[in-house]
């Protein structure tokens, strides 16, 4: 098997299509036949519905638990057998969130090396994986930071009529400050368009002004994902688009999505 690649679905701005893009991406990988390990790491825990959990807040193990037993374990501690925190399914496993996490912010602050917790239990499960995707918050906080501390690489899910310029730049300045003092490994893969209307004006002039402001410097990821009401539909029944209905244009453009990311290397 190939070198597993962790990758963090990241933009502190909420609805751009994170939760949608990790939960897809996934699917589409696991559907070309890769081991893959989704992570949610948003309190919200829509990753965690969108898999199929339908309360979170009943979990046993949830990725708030884990966090904490390692952020207390005495040195070389060993963390519970992992088939009690990673959820398995069909295609794909996950580890779940629930609003517990959202303490995380804090605790993860007060203890020494605490941005790397996330980091150090997703280490050891590299070697059975070949992608393990991270759902963030949308905020640039702890946890965040911990995605990217444990990442290869960033995609940056973008949504025209949504984006803001000063917001990209914080986010791409923290990724920069990340790889200087915490993780030199994290690569920037690219901006991914979604939630598109390829017909109106606003799609048009937003591409063209991102384009304009960042296709020097970042790649603009081929594929965009266009709006379908179904996107909706799927995430309501706990499903993926993949799953839910695969000849929507969305599910088309998340499989041809994940092709493009699967030929990044
Ligand atoms: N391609 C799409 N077409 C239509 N609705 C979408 C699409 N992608 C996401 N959505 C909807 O937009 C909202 C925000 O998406 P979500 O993935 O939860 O964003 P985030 O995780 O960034 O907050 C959700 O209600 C979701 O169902
Ligand atoms: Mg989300």
């Amino acid at each position: 098997m190939k070198p597993c690649k962790i990758i963090a679905i990241a933009n502190q701005k909420g609805g751009t299509g994170k939760s949608t893009t990790a939960c897809n991406l996934g699917f589409a990988l696991a559907n070309e036949g890769n081991r893959v390990l989704l992570v949610d790491a948003d309190p919200q825990a829509n990753l965690s519905m969108a898999f199929g959990i339908e309360r979170p807040d009943e979990l046993a193990l949830s990725l708030h638990d884990v966090l904490t037993l390692i952020l207390d374990r005495k040195d070389e501690e060993p963390l519970p057998d992992k088939s009690e925190y990673v959820i398995k399914g069909e295609k794909l496993d996950i580890i779940p969130s629930n609003i517990n996490l959202s303490v995380a912010e804090v605790n993860l602050r007060n203890e020494v090396g605490g941005e790397r917790t996330l980091s150090e239990l997703l280490e050891p499960l590299r070697s059975e994986y070949r992608y393990i995707i991270i759902d963030t918050n949308p905020y640039l906080g702890l946890l965040t930071i911990n995605a990217l501390a444990a990442s290869d690489s960033i995609i940056i899910p973008v949504s025209p009529g949504l984006w803001s310029a000063t917001g990209l730049t914080d986010l791409i300045q923290t990724v920069f400050k990340v790889k200087r003092k915490i993780n030199p490994r994290i690569e920037i893969a690219g901006i991914l368009l979604t939630i598109c209307d390829e017909r109106t004006r606003l799609f048009r002039e937003d591409k063209a002004l991102l384009e304009e402001s960042y296709g020097g410097k970042l790649k603009i990821f081929r594929t965009a994902i266009p709006h379908t009401v179904k996107v909706g539909a799927a995430n309501k029944a706990s499903r993926s688009i993949i799953d839910f209905d695969p000849s929507s244009k969305a599910a088309q453009a998340y499989l041809e999505f994940a092709r493009e990311v699967a030929d990044n290397g």
